[in-house]
């Protein structure tokens, strides 16, 4: 009951981040989002530009499939759908986590935030391909944990969008808590990942 509970929690925290953060730059005017709080350099550059469409597009759409992949009903009823959207899934965090470690080097806040940033883009990526791999080499279990690293990783642009506010209104420091945020939006959800790996059952498909 409570792990349900925590599942539609995830799933709509997931919903809610992955479709409205990146289309408010469809929507939006550029001196009302984050690209005001860069500097004209960076955002004129046209590789960062791309690229950062690319991270945001690629990944709300990982946020907003990823989660599917859990669904033990849906992968025993159709083990092609899993497939097809797993497919969907490792392209647009390849896409995503490419560019995230680019875009990374160009973050606010410096070394410290640039440095929390790339490593979790590298995370990202190295936790998905392996879990690809593993699957093609028919290790199920380690599979399962890989994506659970994976989406734990993909999970970051959530947790990080609940610890912002938090951590502003506890530090009164907007700079300050950027820097944080950088390590403490996906350094727990590993951890976490890390338990629900060690406690969970292998499922079979
Ligand atoms: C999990 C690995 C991720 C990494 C390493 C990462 C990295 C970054 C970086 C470095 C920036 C620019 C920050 C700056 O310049 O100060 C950024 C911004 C952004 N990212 Fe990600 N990101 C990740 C996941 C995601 C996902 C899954 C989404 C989907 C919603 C997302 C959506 C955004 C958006 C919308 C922005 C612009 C800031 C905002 O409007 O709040 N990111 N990301």
């Amino acid at each position: 009951m409570v792990k349900k509970l925590l599942f539609i929690i995830i799933i709509v925290l997931a919903l809610f981040t992955g479709l409205l953060f990146p289309s408010i730059y469809l929507f939006v005017e550029e001196k009302y989002t984050f690209l005001n709080s860069k500097i004209p350099e960076v955002t004129n550059n046209l590789i960062w530009k791309i690229s950062f469409i690319c991270h945001i597009s690629f990944g709300g759409l990982s946020l907003i499939i990823g989660w599917i992949q859990f669904v033990e009903k849906l992968r025993k009823k159709s083990s092609i759908l899993h497939r097809k959207i797993g497919k969907l899934y490792v392209l647009s965090v390849i896409i995503s986590s490419i560019t995230a470690i680019y875009i990374g080097f160009f973050a606010n806040g410096g070394f410290i935030s640039a440095f929390g940033f790339i490593c979790l883009g590298i995370l990202w990526f190295i936790t998905t391909i392996i879990a690809l791999i593993s699957i093609k080499n028919g290790n199920i279990k380690k599979h399962q944990n890989f994506m659970t690293y994976s989406y734990a990783c993909t999970f970051a642009a959530v947790t990080l969008r609940l610890w912002i506010p938090l951590l502003n209104g506890l530090l009164k420091s907007p700079e300050l808590a950027y820097l944080i945020v950088a390590w403490l939006c996906w350094v727990p959800n590993i951890i976490v990942a890390y338990f629900i790996n060690k406690h969970r059952k292998t499922i079979k498909e």
